[in-house]
């Protein structure tokens, strides 16, 4: 099957898989402009009426808004630019000009940088257009992968100075597109630490508009993720574009109206915080934008990213591989543990089901509190008599997998390591550094860093039957400047830092490829599909509240898979906001993510051991379709007041569902309510479960066997009477599950 097309006669490329069509063509003057990116089209036809005529070039009618794939500031065009090069005699302005193209099968990859990838060579075709300014040499190559399965697109570029000079790039974006409109709100996630990827919208209006983060992670402030959607667009009706950034750095994400109502939209590296040199012969890679495409709603804009960061993002074997449910110690003991201490939340959680223990933050070093040791990666006899190796052994023997926390890019000043190599912490010297949760960062842009990481990280998680690794980050970046770099090149700090990241990273998974990584930045602040590339789980948030999570990880799946959001149930008073919520509860919020724990299991009654035994049987038996089903969003936390929120997954079959429905507050006198289904066959009859609780008005009410049809027309019934309604409290929630009869 032909996914792209190259018309010659009229200098045309179509990209089409019946999901949607990308239409490029050349214009006259060389230029490289987008005809059409949305709605599937017809392939085998030109669709040149579509520029505007007459085509006199934008340097005719100053200030046109005429549609680029690569636009660059100077001559005529005075929206925000994709690319912006110096050039030795100081100007930017540059003729980029179409010079030749490829089309390949697959999807090459680009070097250095994570990204998505095709399988089989059948799986994707990808579309290289060079693109040439004769004056200073220069080639861009712009390359776009169309998967043939998924309705998305793969952008990114690749910056070739051929010329005998330095080149300076001072903004090199992913993906620039030009839209014929701005009729459309647009949709980000936005937040802070422990309240992570609130969703966000708001009506585009002309001028600038942005996200972005120069704090040296993509950050909890802005997810390097946006979304347009028509004003009528819901969850599952109507037209959206989704853009996500493979980047763990600054980033950028900005849409800008111009006089004539049309949109930019522009995503890649933030161009505040970079500047690259490109001496003669090199070459710069962009990071990867995808960018997705539907008429049928954010629900189904929401299935192509979980789809191909799920299925051709994450790899290794943990890509396909059921994740393990776990227990960390965290919040259960924070710094203060022994080794007995943590055999026995092993011992209890073995018998309540758990099948991996992570030991966190405090093993290593002197550590005690957070004062001191990032960087000295060997354990702490005081705590540990038998080292990792002799704790991760009697884990082991209990039946249990074992994991560590580490985190790489971090030092102590009270530590080995930068008593050895201060100038390794970033830093100006001469200049006082900002403090930060009392560490500094680690220069991950200097080879030697990366190296001295890899032997010592290497040689700990080689130590012992470590199965799992929780990788930390835990401060955003000040004083930036590398002592490594030259003054000219300080430009490059940030985004070296990234690509330092991604080395280690790509080291460690390559030598150790039975680890399952889960990435963490304080939780959510370095959530993205760059780091889903080598990690395929990550820690959505420091938050645990059940009422919160509704919220965190409600936004999160606007981009990300539920494969990809650990969430654990915790203790209660809450440690984040004291909330008490019920056991269960908690539990049917985790269970829509990676589920874990993250409490003292010594420390549950009875009764709580009895409830959480039954959550790890009912999770196990649905781990499948909550990990790898569909997900669909029914009624969110951020529409209305926000008071209900109901969620399902569903086999790609569509024989087995799991819904999850919450209540926050409960309130007097409520009236009918109906939960509609979604994604389900119509014609099969589903026999309705109800956890953890069957025998109260709503267990009964929905515990029958109904048809597809009818649970997506009428819903589940979660309207009871009113004295049953007054006897639930607050934070209720119920799990329903349906299996076809
Ligand atoms: C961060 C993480 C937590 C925990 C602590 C340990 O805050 O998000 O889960 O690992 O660090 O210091």
């Amino acid at each position: 099957m032909t996914l792209i097309e190259w018309r010659e006669e009229n200098r045309q490329f179509h990209l089409a898989n019946g999901h949607l069509s990308y239409i490029l063509a050349v214009h006259e003057n060389g230029a490289l402009g987008p005809l059409h990116v949305g709605a599937p089209l017809a392939t085998g036809r030109s669709y040149r009426h579509l520029i505007p005529r007459p085509f006199g070039g934008f340097s005719n009618r100053l200030g046109d808004p005429v549609a680029l794939e690569c636009p660059t500031p100077g001559s005529g065009d005075y929206r925000v630019p994709g690319l912006v090069v110096e050039q030795p005699d100081g100007s930017t302005v540059l003729e980029l000009a179409y010079r030749g193209h490829r089309i390949v099968a697959g999807k090459p990859p680009i070097p250095g940088l994570p990204a998505t990838y095709a399988e089989t060579d059948d799986e994707a075709e990808t579309l290289e257009i060079d693109l040439a300014d004769e004056r200073s040499d220069l080639v861009v190559s712009l390359s776009y992968t169309i998967f043939r399965d998924v309705a998305a697109i793969a952008r990114s570029a690749r910056i070739r100075n051929d010329g005998s000079q330095p080149l300076r790039l001072t903004t090199a974006m992913s993906l620039v597109l030009d839209l014929p409109d701005a009729d459309w709100d647009v949709v980000h996630l936005a937040g802070a630490w422990a309240r992570e990827h609130h969703v966000r919208s708001r009506r585009l209006e002309h001028g600038r508009q942005s996200i972005s983060s120069n704090r040296g992670t993509s950050s909890a402030a802005h997810n390097p993720f946006l979304a347009l959607r028509r004003t009528s667009t819901t969850e599952d009706h109507g037209e959206a574009i989704g853009v996500a950034l493979v980047y763990s750095g600054n980033f950028l994400a900005e849409v800008e109206v111009e006089p004539y109502g049309t949109a930019r939209l522009r995503v890649g590296i933030d161009p505040e915080t970079f500047a690259w040199i490109l001496e003669p012969g090199a070459q710069f890679a962009t990071p990867e934008a995808v960018v997705a495409w539907t008429g049928d709603g954010l629900g189904s804009m929401s299935d192509a990213f979980h789809r191909l960061f799920r299925e051709r993002l994450a790899r290794g074997v943990w890509r396909d591989r059921p994740r393990p449910v776990l227990v960390n110690n965290w919040e259960g003991t924070y710094f203060d543990f022994d080794e007995d201490r943590l055999v026995a939340i092993a011992t209890v959680a073995r018998d309540l089901g758990i099948e991996l223990f992570v030991l966190d933050d405090g093993w290593f070093g002197k550590r005690d509190d957070d004062t001191t040791s990032l960087g000295d990666w060997f354990v702490d006899r005081r705590k540990l008599p038998g080292g990792i190796d002799g704790l991760a052994r009697r884990i082991t023997e209990l039946g249990l997998r074992f994991g560590l926390w580490i985190e790489p890019e971090m030092v102590s000043e009270r530590s080995e390591l930068f008593s050895a190599h201060p100038d390794w912490a970033i830093g100006i010297p001469g200049r006082p550094g900002t403090e930060g949760r009392q560490q500094r960062v680690l220069d991950m842009g200097r080879p030697e860093v990366v190296d001295h990481l890899e032997r010592v990280l290497a040689e700990l998680l080689g130590s012992g039957p470590i199965t799992y690794v929780k990788w930390d980050m835990n401060r955003w970046i000040t004083e930036p400047w590398s002592a490594g770099l030259p003054p000219d090149r300080q430009g490059e700090f940030f985004h070296r830092y990234v690509l330092g990241v991604y080395e280690l990273y790509r080291r460690l998974t390559t030598t150790f490829p039975d680890v399952l990584f889960e990435s963490c930045a304080s939780g959510g602040e370095r959530f993205d599909a760059g780091m889903l590339a080598f990690a395929p789980q990550a820690w959505t948030s420091d938050d645990t509240d059940a009422v919160e999570r509704l919220k965190i990880q409600w936004g999160t799946s606007m981009a990300y898979p539920l494969s990809s959001m650990g969430a654990h149930v915790s203790a209660v008073p809450n440690h984040q906001v004291g909330r008490i919520t019920p056991l269960a509860t908690r539990a049917a919020v985790a269970f829509f993510g990676v589920f874990g724990y993250e409490l003292d299991t010594t420390a549950l009654s009875e009764a709580e051991r009895s409830g959480i035994r039954d959550q790890i049987a009912f999770y196990r038996d649905h781990r499948d379709v909550l990990q790898r089903g569909r997900f669909v969003r029914l009624r969110g936390p951020f529409d209305g007041d926000g008071n209900t929120t109901a969620w399902m997954c569903v086999s790609d079959d569509r024989r087995q569902a799991v819904i999850g429905c919450y209540r926050v507050l409960n309130r007097p006198a409520p009236g009918p309510d109906r939960i509609r289904l979604r994604g389900l066959d119509p014609r099969r009859e589903y026999r309705v479960s109800v956890w953890p609780v069957a025998d109260d008005a709503v267990g009964r009410a929905n515990t029958i066997v109904r048809s597809g049809d009818d649970l997506e027309a009428i819903g589940l019934l979660i309207d009871v009477g009113r004295h049953e309604a007054a006897g639930q409290g607050d934070f209720w929630s119920r799990v329903f599950v349906l299996e076809a009869v």
